[in-house]
Parts: structure tokens; sequence; C-alpha cells
């Protein structure tokens, strides 16, 4: 299994919206059952609720499904038990140092790292931008390149 951990702050707007779009894209090219996909936040604030009202408004005007999402607080063992944790933002980066992933054989990236030539190198929170779109705009295009390089990387047979 390849195993992919979205990470923001609250886990309540941004690494959801990814989770979901990530998803999305792995059952179109038909490799679900090759993945484990989920999101966590580096806060607590949010443990237990399900996507921001903003992101689920989003994701519902694309069918994208978010079903059975629910917050969580990422824990050290995530460094373990996955092989790519993905951040939205350079705080993010910062706060993940605290989980000293660099002994163990998890890539620890920002979501735009896997874009040409990004619009912006950090996915905005629009817990306080209040834009949605402009971070799906974000989220869609790294979900996509990220893809590509995994695909890549695992030799994935995809439709
Ligand atoms: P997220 O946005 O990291 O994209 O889920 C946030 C949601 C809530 C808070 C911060 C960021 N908060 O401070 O409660």
């Amino acid at each position: 299994m390849i195993k992919v951990l979205f990470i923001c702050l609250g886990n309540i707007c941004r690494s959801p919206m990814a989770e979901a779009v990530f998803r999305h894209i792995v059952k179109e090219k038909g490799v679900e059952d090759q993945f484990v996909i989920d999101s966590a936040g580096l806060g607590d604030w949010h443990i237990g609720n399900p996507p921001h009202q903003g992101t689920r408004a989003k994701l519902d005007e694309l069918n994208i499904s978010y079903h059975g999402q629910k917050a969580r607080q990422m824990q050290a063992n995530d460094i373990e038990d996955f092989d790519y944790i993905i951040a939205m933002d350079q705080q993010n980066m910062d706060d993940l140092s605290q989980f000293s992933y660099q002994a163990s054989g998890v890539t620890v990236k920002k979501l735009m790292d896997f874009v040409d030539q990004p619009k912006e190198q950090n996915v905005p929170d629009p817990y306080f931008t209040k834009n949605f779109d402009y971070t799906y705009e974000l989220v869609k295009e790294g979900c996509e390149q990220l893809f590509a390089y995994i695909s890549n990387k695992h030799n994935l047979d995809i439709n």
C-alpha cells in the first residue's frame, strides 16, 4: 500500500480538502486499492469535527465525496505509518520538525513542491482568507501533480 497523509493546522479546511480531492483522483485512475489516504492537523482544536462548511460547499459543488472524514491530530506514530506526509504550508513544515522524521523513511514535503512554477509556495488558509475557491484551485493542481509523481515513482498501471 502507498500511504499518504495530508497535514494542515486545523484539519478542517485544507488537508481534508486535499484528502478528498486526492482520493477522487486515485479512484478515477482505478488504483484506490493500492492507497491509504488520510489527513490530520497539527492543532487539537477541531478533533472530531467534519470539514469546514466552506470546504464542504466546494466539494459538494464538484461532487467530490468527503464521507466519514473527521478531524484528528497528527500523532508521532504517523511518521512510521505513512510513506508521504504532505503539508500545506511552511508553518506546517516547521511544526512537523518536532517529530524528527528525518531518521525515518517518510517523504515530508509541501503540496506546492510537486507543482512546476506554482502560483504560491504555500496553500493559503481559507479559515482566514475565506477564499475556498482559490485554495481548491491550488489543492487540485497540487494533488494532480502529486499523483503524477507517485504513480511514476511506483510504476502504477493507471487508467
Ligand atoms: P486548516 O485551517 O489548517 O486549513 O484546517 C484552520 C482551521 C482552524 C484554525 C486554523 C486553521 N483554527 O485556528 O482554529
